[in-house]
């Protein structure tokens, strides 16, 4: 991210510590749902760990990304800057429903917000870089983007398919 790092590096560094916060939070969230949803006996769940562990992997890869380039613009990934502390307590409230007893449906409830504005994040950088016409940082955050489309997609069915048996088949969650 060439043109990018040299428009404003502290700014550039400030908000990829704010994604960095996020997908390690991410990590989090999934490690503990894939333990959740491993102990139960939810069928229609466990069919999807395949795809919750890829997930969860993407994070790691996304928090692991955000680290390099940060060291790459002379930053400090351990450093906590005023974005990070922000999306930390944020982040406070999903995981004290994630990390308590909480249902799975509750739990997932918790997972598509995280996952919304995990996408909204990537997608606020890809609009910065196109904004600045940094091609090569667009497509790093696009390719990030899109995996982020395939998060929401998952927890947004799974949320679907809790609302539906609680509504239309009078099930308990
Ligand atoms: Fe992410
Ligand atoms: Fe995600």
């Amino acid at each position: 991210m060439e043109i990018l790092g040299k428009t404003n590096p502290e700014k550039v560094i400030e908000l990829l510590s704010e994604r960095l916060a996020y997908e390690r939070s991410g990590v989090k969230l999934y490690d503990a749902i894939l333990k959740k949803v491993k102990a139960s006996r939810h069928t229609q769940l466990k069919k999807l760990q395949k795809e919750l562990k890829e997930h969860r992997d993407q994070e790691v890869e996304h928090a692991e990304w955000c680290e390099e380039q940060i060291r790459a613009l002379g930053g400090d990934p351990e450093l906590e800057t005023e974005k990070s502390l922000l999306v930390e307590t944020e982040a406070q409230g999903l995981e004290q429903i994630i990390f308590s007893d909480a249902p799975l449906s509750q739990m997932f409830h918790a997972l598509n917000l995280a996952e919304l504005g995990d996408n909204a994040g990537w997608a606020q950088l890809v609009g910065l870089a196109e904004q600045c016409g940094d091609d090569d940082a667009r497509a790093e955050f696009q390719e990030r983007l899109e995996h982020e489309e395939e998060h929401l997609r998952l927890t947004h069915r799974v949320l679907g398919m809790f609302v539906r048996a609680e509504v239309l088949e009078g099930e308990m969650a």
